[in-house]
């Protein structure tokens, strides 16, 4: 079979994959329509046209612009669904996918609401197209701790929906470090914590989302490959790296996908994953980012078939689901 088919036929997770980023812009015109809202480009087509970034802040005003048009419960339930239907015909079996709380309760937007559009959809997804799922409750980092303390109080009542709070948004001068509290909270209440770092970020951040917040996974990391004694301890510990080839070309934190650390970091016996991120503004999904990755470096089926394992070894399922997959 050729690498496409190959790709596209391999049981693939995602674990990395921020769902207000799944909003297509023809989806995006058809909510805002329906709540009576508008959105500052004429449309489908030039909005697209506004998807081309320098840096993350860049891209992080469009997308926080794009949700703010998500009101509804049935909003969010739209969104979720299409991104289901979608990684579904890319034969994804299994997700883990952040959604940001405060992008939306700071509009006065109810947390159920959010909370239940998603969840009602990911159940549905589950049972009609066969998709596991695991929903990840990511802080907005621009935003101060207290923010976050008062979200995380929010989500106790879903304590048993949410497997674990994430970290995301501007990541250069929020370290960590400025939410160490509420992470610590976090934990004790029971929730897994991931977190970004080494996006756009120092390798110092990494040492703080493993030392201070307790991960369990690094979102990204790319940064870790500056520092040799980083680079031991998470192979060491086999610390997962959701990575997103795509994204990191669009955000420019890489020039070129040729020039993507990935077989280095395989080299070092890294955990890494391939993911999609924001799928609607960077160009691909699942397919498109192993597809991306796989042309750029040259890899072999032997390597793709790692790389989509991995994201099964990653994952929160049990290791009795995992071996299914293994
Ligand atoms: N980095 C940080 N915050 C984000 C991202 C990202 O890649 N996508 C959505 N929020
Ligand atoms: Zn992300």
């Amino acid at each position: 079979t050729s690498i496409q088919a190959f790709i596209q036929d391999l049981p693939k997770t995602e674990l990395h994959l921020h769902i207000e980023g799944t909003f297509e812009p023809e989806l995006m015109f058809k909510i805002a329509k329906r709540n009576n809202l508008t959105i500052p480009y004429a449309d489908v087509d030039e909005l697209k046209r506004a998807y081309s970034f320098n840096n993350l802040q860049e891209f992080l005003d469009i997308y926080y612009a794009g949700a703010s048009v998500l009101i509804k419960e049935e909003d969010f339930y739209d969104l979720t669904w299409a991104y289901l239907t979608k990684v579904h015909e890319q034969n994804v079996k299994h997700v883990e996918i952040f959604f940001d709380p405060q992008t939306h309760t700071d509009r006065d937007v109810p947390f159920e609401f959010v909370m239940n559009g998603i969840y009602r959809a990911l159940e549905d997804g589950e049972k009609q197209l066969g998709i596991s799922f695991k929903l990840i409750m990511s802080f907005l980092r621009h935003l101060d701790e207290a923010s976050a303390f008062k979200t995380l109080e929010q989500a106790l009542p879903y304590k048993d929906k949410i497997v674990a709070v994430g970290l995301d948004s501007s990541e250069l001068g929020n370290p960590p470090s400025k939410f160490k509290k509420v992470f610590q909270k976090a934990l004790e209440e029971g929730f897994l914590t991931v977190a970004h770092a080494g996006e756009e970020g120092p390798s110092e951040y990494i040492w703080e989302a493993l030392d201070l917040l307790k991960v369990t996974r690094i979102d990204h990391g790319n940064r870790c490959l500056d520092d040799s004694k980083l680079i031991k301890r998470l192979a060491e510990e086999q610390m997962p790296l959701t990575l997103c080839p795509l994204s990191n070309l669009e955000l420019k934190v890489i020039k070129d996908l040729k020039e993507y650390p990935l077989l280095k970091m395989m080299e070092h016996n890294l955990l890494v994953t391939i993911n999609s991120d924001d799928p609607a503004y960077f160009g691909g999904y699942m397919n498109e980012n192993f597809w991306g990755i796989t042309k750029a470096l040259n890899l072999s089926k032997t390597q793709i078939a790692e790389l989509a394992k991995n994201g099964f070894k990653a994952s929160c399922l049990s290791d009795e689901k995992k071996e299914a997959y293994l």
